[in-house]
């Protein structure tokens, strides 16, 4: 499965996993990719592999978590758009684990702080949470808002267009909220809007990554720094 708009199109979020340990070639290819994006871009993703309490005992009940027992402090340094960077960032890393045969999910809110095992220094703050490993289920696929409710962009658009919107319209935002628009001008410049509401800034940063990948093309700006 090697096609970006399959992997897309094949992640949702898994909120049950299997006791498979991250092992072998698969963990070397997520370490290297986590190195990697830390290295190049200033973040401090962190990989925590067989700690299975900052999920387990009561926790809110947004989302039904059973068996995480690896995830990744999304952690940056604080700056003004941060949040978009580790949107980007984050799900640059959903779609490389999906692409390994991982399963995923962003985690706002259901885990216990205190009990994460993370290291966070004082300049830096944990924006989100990314649960994975073998699911137990493949998750099922969000309902999307129309096209139309997503762009104003003028018809006929063009075919990279398109794929950049079905592509944005798969990636994850929180509670699937969808809170962006997308506009396109008359010379081929692409910008993508929240419209507001809870962890928007990362839902823009995770929408314009999944763009990018299904439009085929880098836009600049995108990246967030
Ligand atoms: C920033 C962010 C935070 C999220 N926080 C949670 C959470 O705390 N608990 C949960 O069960 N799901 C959480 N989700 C997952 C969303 O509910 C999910 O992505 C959305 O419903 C779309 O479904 P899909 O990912 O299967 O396409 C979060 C997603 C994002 C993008």
């Amino acid at each position: 499965m090697d096609n970006v708009m399959q992997i897309m199109e094949a992640r949702h979020s898994v909120r049950q996993y299997t006791d498979k340990k991250i092992d072998g070639e698969v963990l070397g290819l997520l370490k290297a990719e986590i190195d990697q994006i830390n290295r190049t871009t200033g973040v401090d993703f962190q990989l925590i592999l067989d700690e299975p309490g900052a999920f387990s005992g009561f926790l809110p009940r947004y989302g039904k978590f059973q068996g995480v027992s690896n995830y990744v402090g999304l952690i940056a340094p604080k700056s003004p758009n941060c949040e978009e960077k580790v949107g980007f960032l984050g799900e640059r890393l959903v779609l490389k684990a999906q692409q390994m045969g991982l399963n995923t999910c962003w985690v706002g809110l259901s885990y216990s702080r205190r009990k994460l095992k993370l290291r966070i220094p004082k300049n830096e703050k944990l924006y989100c949470v990314l649960a994975l490993g073998y699911g137990s289920t493949q998750g099922i696929r969000h309902k999307s808002r129309k096209i139309d409710d997503l762009t104003d962009a003028a018809q006929p658009r063009p075919e990279w267009f398109l794929e950049g919107m079905k592509a944005a319209m798969l990636a994850p935002t929180a509670v699937n909220q969808q809170h962006f628009k997308v506009s396109l001008t008359d010379d081929g410049r692409v910008r993508i809007v929240s419209t507001g509401g809870f962890y928007s800034k990362m839902d823009l940063g995770i929408v314009k990554y999944q763009f990018e990948q299904g439009a085929g093309k880098d836009f600049p700006g995108f990246t967030a720094g």
